[in-house]
């Protein structure tokens, strides 16, 4: 089957998230390839295959248990990528035998430095193994008719991974993934893309580059850095999967509404939806607030339903544009406008002279530019700096926080708890590491505050 890896955008393996209703959700977005999350060969040895006729889907099946190991469905089977954990090319093809029909290809996962991996010499235990490598890879060539690919991380040193990048190209694989990070760095490191470009300029086979991709201009710029074919992306895809989107991101609520209409319909194991719904809220907000309560109490998709269907009232512009039909002064048009390109979206759909936005503006203040927003953080720090500068009411200036804060974070984090404790611009210029912008702005000051 021909499945080409150059120019591609893709969903990167992740456990517990990378089921089918994800990787659905993330190929509608525009993701090219989708990876299923990593399942152990032993796992999958385990299984007997079936056909869904209700659902339409490949079902593996754990033998002796109702338990869904890995799901597939034809729609998908042209782009998804079965991942595999393994330490030894025996096992690694017996198992890779049960599945590859189904999928487009196979990939082995030798970049996991979770101790599960690690002690089972699966993962990143394969980094310092090139034999068994060669074995593994070489085997699956053999004996597969499908693609066969895996995805490292850096070594110790760039000509390490070079080295080791070569001898993985001579397996024949079709591609190979290199996540920009160190067996012991931290996902908070950030990824190096100038060493994916060292493996890059070394083979001739396509390189996929991994690491810190958080928006869709990233794509291109980490394809700048790197020189790479193509692109993976795990965390910004599992915060907000609309980041495949070139006309940007749809809002996350929208984003996560979806994918639990999608986990109802194809029947998702109901724990994997609970863990990837967590994973989303913990990023944008926190599980202590009723919407993470209710996906920690949920024992049913009609308990999560609920929850994800919570009324939120969109804006009614179809009825602003009566009222600018009807007029022949100015109208501004106000409601949901979250992007930069909700202006444009708001003004043609109601035909208004200009657009005025409220919580966008409060959430990110830097909405406004047509480059496009900087990171809240950033944004934030800049609000601090000018409320010392202009000496604002301290009680606004904290509420404003907090209100920022709400939306990103939660106010029972150390962030939060901090600004609500603040007295004075001292506390605030403290919390957020301005106290020499405060101290220079009072040494100069040249208003008189109310202080
Ligand atoms: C929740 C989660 C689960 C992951 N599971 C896997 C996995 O099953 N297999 C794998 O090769 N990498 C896994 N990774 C690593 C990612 O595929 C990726 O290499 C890493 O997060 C760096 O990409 P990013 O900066 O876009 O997040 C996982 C990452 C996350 C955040």
């Amino acid at each position: 089957m021909e499945m080409n890896y150059r120019n591609k955008i893709m969903l990167a393996p992740m456990v517990r998230v990378g089921t089918l209703p994800f990787r659905l959700l993330a190929a509608e977005y525009g993701a090219d390839i989708t990876y299923g999350e990593e399942i152990i060969d032993h796992k999958l040895l385990k299984c007997e295959r079936h056909i869904n006729d209700v659902l339409g889907t490949v079902d593996l099946i754990e033998k002796g248990t109702n338990s869904v190991v890995f799901r597939t469905c034809p729609e998908e089977k042209s782009r998804v990528v079965f991942q595999m954990g393994t330490s030894d090319a025996v096992r690694a093809l017996n198992a890779a035998q049960m599945v590859c029909k189904d999928v487009a290809a196979v990939d082995i996962n030798m970049g996991c430095p979770k101790s599960f991996s690690i002690s089972g010499g699966m993962g990143a235990a394969l980094l310092t193994k090139p034999e068994l490598i060669h074995d593994i890879l070489t085997t699956l060539k053999r004996n597969l008719d499908t693609h066969v690919t895996c995805k490292i991380r850096l070594l110790k040193s760039s000509q390490d991974t070079v080295e080791l990048a070569r001898r993985i190209e001579k397996t024949g694989v079709s591609a190979l993934a290199v996540h920009g990070r160190k067996v012991a760095d931290r996902p908070r490191d950030p990824a190096k893309w100038d060493e994916i470009a060292d493996v890059v300029a070394a083979l001739s086979i396509p390189v996929i580059a991994n690491g810190d991709v958080f928006d869709y201009a990233d794509f291109e710029r980490i394809k700048v850095a790197t020189g790479a074919s193509s692109v993976m992306v795990a965390r910004g895809a599992l915060w907000n999967a609309s980041i495949f989107s070139p006309k940007g991101k749809l809002p996350w609520e929208d984003v996560k509404r979806e994918y639990v209409r999608k986990s109802i319909l194809w029947d998702n194991d109901i724990k994997s939806t609970k863990h990837t719904l967590k994973e989303m809220i913990m990023h944008y907000s926190c599980l202590e607030l009723s919407e993470g309560k209710g996906v920690i109490k949920s024992e049913s998709y009609a308990d999560l339903a609920k929850v994800a269907d919570r009324p939120r009232d969109p804006a009614k512009w179809d009825e602003i544009a009566d009222v600018v039909a009807a007029l022949s002064i100015p109208v501004i048009a106000n409601g949901d406008v979250f992007d930069y390109a909700d202006f444009e979206r708001i003004k043609v759909a109601t035909g208004a002279s200009s657009v005025m936005v409220a919580r966008g503006a409060l959430w990110n203040a830097s909405i406004f530019s047509p480059k496009g927003k900087l990171p809240w953080e950033d944004v934030k720090r800049e609000y601090v700096r000018k409320s010392i500068l202009w000496d604002n009411d301290i009680k606004s200036t904290k509420h404003t926080l907090k209100e920022m804060i709400m939306h990103y974070s939660c106010l029972e984090l150390s962030e939060g708890k901090g600004v609500i404790k603040s007295e004075s611009y001292a506390d605030l210029a403290r919390l957020y590491g301005e106290d020499k912008y405060y101290e220079h702005v009072n040494k100069h000051r040249l208003f008189c505050g109310s202080r």
